[in-house]
C-alpha cells in the first residue's frame, strides 16, 4: 500500500479538510455511490426530481415560483450557465458588483462569452457598500445584477439582501443574481424578500456532497424568458430546465454517482432541520477556530461584523520564522488541510468550517497549529 495511492484510502485514513471544498463527507453519503443507475433509469430519475424538489424546500420557496436546474461541472459551470442564459443576446449589460475572485470570475465569464459588462470592484477585506451599488444602480440600465453570497476567497458575506432589494427598486427589469456557492444551505437568505432570480451553488459545499455537479434555483417567471440567450451548447440553463421538465432526464450524460450521493446527502440535511442545523454546527466549529487562533495570537483579515462562520482568513504573523509552507505541511503531517489566502493585498491563510467537521476536529486544528507553531520555532502570542 503506497502513500498516495487514493485506492487505498480508508474513511479513518482521510484527512481533515478545513478547505472550501472538495470537503469532508459522510461515509453512509460516499457509500451512495455504490450503485450504477443508467439515466434513463426510473430511479434515477426519481432521485433527480426529488433532489430538485428537495433543494427548493432547503431554499422555503413554492415550486410555482421557482425551479431548482442540476448542471453537470463545477460551480464556475453553472455560473457561466446561469449568466450566458439570463443575459439577453442583443442590448445584455451585465453588473458585477464584487470584492473578491469569485466576482472578478464572473467577469471572466462575461468576456469569454462575449457578455457586454461593467465589473465594479469594493474592498477585499469589508462587505460590499450597499450605498456605492446603489449610486451605481440608478445610473444605468442593466439587464442582469450579480453579487457574492459568501466571498470565499476573504470570508466575507455580503448584504445580498440589501442588494437585492436595491436592484428591484432601481433596476426591476434586471435579473439579479447570487452566486451562493459557499453559503446556500448554511446561511439564511430569503429570495423572495432578497428579489433574487437565479441563486447559484454547487454539490460539494454546504449540502456536503461530493464534487460533480452544482444548480441554479431560478425564478420561473425569468428563466421562461431566455430560451435561446445562451451561446454555448451544453452550459443552456433554459435547454437544461427545458429537458429535465418534459423528459426528466439531463440532455447529456449526468454525474449519475454524484447525484444518488447528493440525494442521500440533501435528504439527511433536510430531516435534521435544514439551514438552521447546518449554520449551528458550522458557526460554532468557527466559534472554536477563531478563540483558538486568537489566543496564539492571529489576526482576522476580514473586520468583525463582515466576516462568516463559513470560512475565516487570517494574517500571517510578520516573524522571519513563520512560513505559511511549513505551516500546511506540519499540519497536513497532522492529518489537517488548511488553504492558502486568496486575496490580491494580504498575506493570508484560510482555514474553512464546512464538511464534515466537528468539535474535536476544531480542537484538533488549534492545537495542531500550536504544535507546529512551536517545531517553526514561532513564539506566541504570534507578531505582526
Ligand atoms: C463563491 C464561489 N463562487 C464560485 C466558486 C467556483 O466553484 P468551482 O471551483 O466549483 O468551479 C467557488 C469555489 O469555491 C466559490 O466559493
Amino acid at each position: 500500500m503506497e502513500a498516495g495511492d487514493e485506492s487505498a484510502s480508508t474513511p479513518q485514513e482521510d484527512k481533515r479538510l478545513f478547505t472550501p471544498g472538495p470537503l469532508n463527507t459522510r461515509l453512509e453519503v460516499r457509500q451512495a455511490m455504490l450503485r450504477d443507475l443508467g439515466s434513463r433509469d426510473a430511479a434515477f430519475i426519481s432521485t433527480v426530481k426529488d433532489i430538485r424538489r428537495g433543494l427548493l424546500e432547503l431554499a422555503g420557496v413554492s415550486d410555482e415560483v421557482f425551479t431548482a436546474v442540476p448542471m453537470q461541472g463545477s460551480g464556475t459551470f453553472s455560473v457561466e450557465a446561469v449568466l450566458q442564459t439570463a443575459s439577453p443576446r442583443d442590448g445584455a449589460k451585465v453588473l458585477i458588483l464584487s470584492n473578491g475572485a469569485y466576482g472578478r470570475r464572473q467577469a471572466k465569464v462575461c468576456q469569454a462569452a462575449g457578455i457586454p459588462y461593467t465589473l465594479r470592484e469594493f474592498p477585499e477585506d469589508r462587505a460590499l457598500d450597499v450605498s456605492a451599488a446603489e449610486e451605481l444602480l440608478a445610473s444605468d440600465s442593466f439587464t442582469t445584477v450579480t453579487a457574492v453570497h459568501c466571498e470565499t476567497s476573504s470570508g466575507v458575506l455580503n448584504p445580498v439582501q440589501k442588494m437585492g432589494q436595491a436592484v428591484r427598486r432601481l433596476q426591476p427589469h434586471a435579473a439579479f443574481v447570487v452566486d451562493s456557492m459557499s453559503a446556500f444551505g448554511a446561511v439564511p437568505l430569503d429570495l423572495e424578500e432578497a428579489g433574487v432570480d437565479y441563486l447559484v451553488s454547487s454539490a460539494n459545499k454546504c449540502i456536503e456532497g461530493v464534487p460533480g455537479f452544482a444548480f441554479a434555483i431560478c425564478r420561473l417567471k425569468h428563466l421562461e424568458t431566455t430560451k435561446g440567450n445562451s451561446r454555448s451548447l451544453s452550459l443552456d440553463l433554459y435547454e437544461q430546465w427545458f429537458n429535465l421538465e418534459s423528459t426528466g432526464q439531463f440532455r447529456f450524460t449526468p454525474p449519475t454517482h454524484t447525484m444518488l450521493a447528493f440525494h442521500r446527502a440533501l435528504r439527511h440535511l433536510l430531516s435534521a432541520g435544514g439551514v438552521a442545523t447546518q449554520a449551528d454546527r458550522y458557526r460554532s466549529n468557527n466559534v472554536t477556530v477563531k478563540r483558538g487562533l486568537t489566543e496564539l495570537g492571529f489576526r482576522q483579515l476580514v473586520r468583525d461584523g463582515d466576516d462568516c462562520y463559513i470560512i475565516t482568513s487570517f494574517l500571517c504573523p510578520s516573524d522571519p520564522l513563520f512560513s505559511f509552507s511549513k505551516l500546511y505541511r506540519g499540519l497536513s503531517e497532522r492529518g489537517l488541510v488548511i488553504y492558502p489566502g486568496k486575496v490580491t493585498e494580504a498575506d493570508c491563510f484560510r482555514v474553512g468550517n464546512i464538511g464534515d467537521l466537528h468539535q474535536e476536529d476544531m480542537v484538533r486544528l488549534v492545537e495542531g497549529v500550536r504544535d507546529v507553531l512551536k517545531e517553526m520555532g514561532v513564539t506566541t502570542p504570534v507578531r505582526y
